[in-house]
């Protein structure tokens, strides 16, 4: 060996030192930044309320609107959520997101940083309300406010509104379990979240979420009949209320360790099954891992639940021989019906608090022939965060403002339409269409908004006329508040 070939051979390992240097940096920086996302994702619960905003407001492209809600029955119902892209009030989504708000605080809240503040103001919002909307309980119950027929044929800004705002309710001869028990679940999981932040609000939340589950579960009955047309079509219940039930009750238990509540989810155990659902209509995946945190450890105690909690991981995960979702090239999961990114941010959510639990307890899953330790639900979260915040054949992310490229024609009146401060003459029910129709992007960033997303081969329109791929939903984003605080915490 000479002199020069000594030389070479140093170089050559430097290089390769270097390389793998710099194959360790890259390997340990994370793809994206979760903390900016988790921002976001909470900011966008601002551009989505009603009623009176408050001086703290930061995105200030929205003003106040709705004052009047509820003067119809002579109650306040000014406040909550606009559900989507357009200016109505369901509650029954409503309540499933700030269940999902209140979940997120309580699982990950101590992860958010300063965020926290922010979620559990977003979470506040709701719940101001459905105390709001529960005042007269027994008596009656405020299930909806304004009329999605008058609202849908419009193209209006929430500021300018001059819809119908008619105000739907429960009785206990026209009673509503599965939205009453939602309101019941909402209200549990908030005491939590704000147990020790503010006690006596906490306290307040958590009686009414009993009146609530009482209620519910006394006169049962679906919304579907009560409410009628102006909720079904839109927000049917399709699969019944008695998970709603399950659900209300075993939230009442996590935030009671009352008896009772125990024995209502065990007694009705029979109606909740391993399904690969969880959004506002089921209940039934969500139900099984909420109570197998407490379960898990306790072989004899663990069925149903647990057993069908690991069901549900197995036909999740794309590598379980028991999968029975699908997923794109790209790598996103796909389920039927519209808006699947409520699936993607719904069951990842779930993935990772399944992980926890199954971390603490020790425990490992077994598909088929595949084990499942937590660190491979995790991975299958972070497979779907990243794909949906630009990591996929686009490079698209599906997030509003979020990343250099993202839906700039989504389906949201108020993103459509001109600001009041920019155009402070009203625009009518109409006056809106040339907006809807302009090639244009809309004019207001709605920061934050996860949009129903691409279809399964991977592709998108960003289209406003496209609204299962282009409409925000409140219920998109609650559970990927917990989903970004744990990767803000644990980027790679
Ligand atoms: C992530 O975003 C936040 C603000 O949203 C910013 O302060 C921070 O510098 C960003 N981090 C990186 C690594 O770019
Ligand atoms: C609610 O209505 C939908 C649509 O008609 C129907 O499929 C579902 O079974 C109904 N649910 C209940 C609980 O009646
Ligand atoms: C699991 O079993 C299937 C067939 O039943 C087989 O194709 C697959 O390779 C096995 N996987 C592992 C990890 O052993």
């Amino acid at each position: 060996m000479g002199e020069n070939d000594t030389a070479v051979s140093k170089v050559a390992l430097l290089l390769g030192i270097l390389a793998m240097i710099l194959t360790m940096a890259k390997a340990a920086a994370p793809l994206h930044n979760y903390t900016d996302a988790l921002s976001k994702c909470i900011l966008f619960y601002e551009g989505q309320r009603s009623g009176k905003l408050p001086p703290s407001q930061r995105m200030t492209w929205r003003k106040d609107s709705a004052l009047l809600d509820g003067s119809d029955i002579k109650m306040d119902m000014v406040g909550g959520y606009y559900d989507a892209g357009d200016n109505v009030k369901f509650h029954f989504p409503m309540a499933f997101t700030t269940t999902m708000l209140a979940w997120s605080v309580i699982e990950f809240g101590n992860l958010m940083g300063s965020d926290v503040q922010h979620a559990l103001e977003a979470l506040r919002w709701g719940d101001d309300y459905f105390l709001k909307a529960t005042k007269g309980v027994p008596n009656l119950v405020v299930g909806q406010v304004g009329d999605p027929y008058s609202d849908h044929g419009c193209w209006e800004r929430p500021e300018d509104m001059d819809t119908l705002r008619t105000t739907y309710y429960l009785t206990a001869k026209k009673p509503g379990s599965e939205l009453s028990s939602e309101i019941a679940a909402a209200l549990a999981a908030s005491s939590i979240a704000f147990k020790g932040i503010a006690p006596k609000y906490s306290h307040w939340l958590l009686n009414k979420a009993k009146q609530m589950f009482d209620f519910a579960n006394k006169y049962r009955g679906s919304y579907n009949d009560s409410i009628g047309k102006a909720a079904c079509p839109f927000y049917c219940d399709y699969n019944g209320y008695m998970d709603e039930l399950v659900w209300g009750a075993a939230w009442l238990y996590k935030a009671t360790k009352i008896p009772e509540y125990w024995n209502f989810v065990k007694a009705n155990a029979q109606f909740v099954s391993y399904a690969n659902d969880f959004g506002w209509d089921s209940k039934h995946a969500g139900v099984n891992i909420l109570v197998s945190k407490w379960l898990m450890k306790d072989p004899s105690q663990a069925s149903p639940f647990v057993p069908n909690a690991d069901n549900f991981v197995c036909s999740v995960l794309p590598d379980s021989p028991t999968n029975s979702v699908s997923f794109s090239k790209g790598g996103l999961l796909f389920k039927d019906g519209p808006s699947n990114m409520q699936h993607v941010t719904a069951f990842s959510f779930l993935s990772i608090v399944y992980a926890r639990y199954m971390e603490a307890a020790k425990k490992v899953v077994h598909c088929g022939n595949v084990t499942v330790r937590p660190s491979k639900l995790i991975k299958f979260a972070k497979s779907q965060v990243d794909y949906v915040l630009g990591s996929n054949p686009l490079r698209m992310s599906y997030m509003v403002g979020y990343g250099k490229k993202f839906p700039q024609k989504i389906h949201h009146r108020g993103s459509t339409l001109p600001s009041i401060i920019k155009h402070p003459k009203p625009i009518g029910c109409r006056g809106g269409d040339q907006y809807f129709k302009s090639p244009k992007p809309n004019p207001n960033i709605l920061t934050g908004a996860l949009v129903g997303g691409p279809a399964e081969d991977d592709s998108f329109q960003d289209s406003r006329y496209i609204v299962t791929q282009s409409e925000p939903t409140t219920y998109i984003n609650a559970p990927f508040v917990g989903v970004l605080a744990y990767f803000k915490a644990n980027p790679s």
